[in-house]
């Protein structure tokens, strides 16, 4: 088989999971819609990872979720549906307008009682979060800057508790993350060997086929 003709029958695979598992749904396209008209880039995770996380925060029965990205809320929708009536869900977002946003589109999904988007540089709210006692989260989803990775996978480790999940989108980048000479795949490298070698953790990377190849980090936490 050709390449292309892999790359075309991966589009139709995930195509093909798309329609039967993640069917069109109103709240999310308007989410996506409004993203776009604002203008902001089209970089959220695809339908099929969204329902992989919803399914992952309903099974880990997770009451508090904390996200590090929020871009336009789309992932933070899939996260927040998994939640029982009186579960939250925090995510950093950096980006004021990217923040202003997803407080539309959660409100829009029903789910602003359950959503608070707060604005900063993760680096700094997570400190803060760690400083006030916050937490334990249930499940902890880092999606932000990728240089950042490295760190939010300590931040996350402070603020989580035995049997808590620590996920990761682009965890492989495209494949970026196989040459070890490719600077800009360093961080998610380093992230990636945190993970495997961890004495608290039980992990490993999804790869997720769409466009391009890249993973999902998926890490439990364990007793010490
Ligand atoms: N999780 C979103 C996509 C996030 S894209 C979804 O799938 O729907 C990455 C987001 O991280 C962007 O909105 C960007 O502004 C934000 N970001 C980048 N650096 C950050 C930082 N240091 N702290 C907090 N957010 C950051
Ligand atoms: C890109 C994709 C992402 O999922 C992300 O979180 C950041 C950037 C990208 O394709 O550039
Ligand atoms: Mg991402």
């Amino acid at each position: 088989m050709g390449e292309h003709d892999f790359r075309e029958l991966i589009r139709e695979v995930d195509r093909y999971v798309e329609d039967l598992y993640a069917p069109p749904d109103p709240a999310l396209e308007s989410a996506l819609r409004e993203s776009r008209r604002a203008g902001l880039p089209r970089i959220q995770i695809s339908p099929v990872e969204g329902k992989l996380l919803q399914l992952l925060a309903a099974t880990a029965a997770a009451r508090r979720i904390l996200e590090i990205g929020t871009l336009g809320g789309y992932s933070a929708i899939h996260l927040a549906r998994a939640l029982p009536e009186n579960g939250t869900l925090l995510s950093l977002e950096i980006d004021e307008r990217h923040a202003e946003v997803a407080r539309e589109n959660v409100a829009r999904a029903g789910l602003a009682g359950r959503v608070e988007v707060r604005v900063g540089d993760a680096r700094e709210l997570l400190a803060g979060l760690v400083e006030s006692g916050a937490g334990p989260f249930d499940l902890v989803f880092i999606d932000a800057d990728k240089e950042g990775y490295p760190e939010y996978l300590e931040w996350s480790l402070k603020l989580s508790r035995p049997g808590s999940l620590i996920l990761a989108d682009n965890a492989i980048r495209g494949g970026s993350v196989l040459d070890p000479q490719d600077e800009s795949a360093r961080a998610t490298r380093e992230f990636n060997e945190a993970l495997a070698r961890h004495p608290r953790l039980s992990a490993l990377v999804l790869p997720l086929l769409r466009e391009r190849v890249d993973g999902l980090a998926i890490a439990r936490v364990l007793e010490p």
